[in-house]
């Protein structure tokens, strides 16, 4: 190998590892990249469901069945303890007349898992005391919201008393 030739191999794997660092270098950037949209998403679909569940709250404590039904899918599947599954917004509701009722609600979301499709996956706490104070109910519950349109509503509705 000529003195000439040796040089512009040298040359030419100089040029190939740096094309092959600066790539390595984007792909590490966009996998960063995707991972901050991932993780914004993740947090701006908490804040909403956060946002949904406090709401949900406030239809509970101002005794307002149609505020709160409004949460709910059309086709909602409500699976409370010791009932059989209700399925459907209309079938749901004749069970939530309890809402009527009053007493101080507290609903706190304790996790919420956003899933990379259309659903997201909430465990909550739900504590239900008459206004002297008395015990109503002192359970937990898990509500998979469904996407629909820019909103998401209660598809799946699962609660049980401890
Ligand atoms: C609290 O109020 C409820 C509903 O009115 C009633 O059933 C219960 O007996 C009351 N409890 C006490 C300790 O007064």
């Amino acid at each position: 190998m000529s003195p000439v030739t040796a040089c512009l191999l040298a040359l030419l794997t100089v040029g190939f590892l740096v094309v092959k660092h600066d790539a390595s270098v984007l792909q590490e950037v966009q996998a960063d990249a995707s991972a901050v949209e991932e993780a914004e998403r993740a947090t701006s679909v908490s804040d909403k469901i956060t946002q949904l569940t406090q709401d949900m709250e406030t239809c509970a404590n101002n005794e307002d069945l149609d505020c709160f039904m409004a949460f709910f899918d059309d086709n909602v599947r409500a699976m409370r303890g010791d009932h059989p599954v209700l399925i459907g917004k209309t079938e749901a509701r004749k069970h939530m007349t309890w809402i009527q009722h009053d007493f101080d609600a507290t609903f706190a979301a304790k996790e919420i898992i956003p899933t990379d499709g259309s659903y997201v996956v909430e465990r909550m706490e739900v504590i239900m005391n008459f206004p002297n104070g008395t015990s109503i109910f002192n359970g937990k519950g898990v509500l998979v919201w469904k996407k629909v349109n820019s909103d998401y509503k209660i598809y799946i509705d699962i609660f049980n008393d401890n």
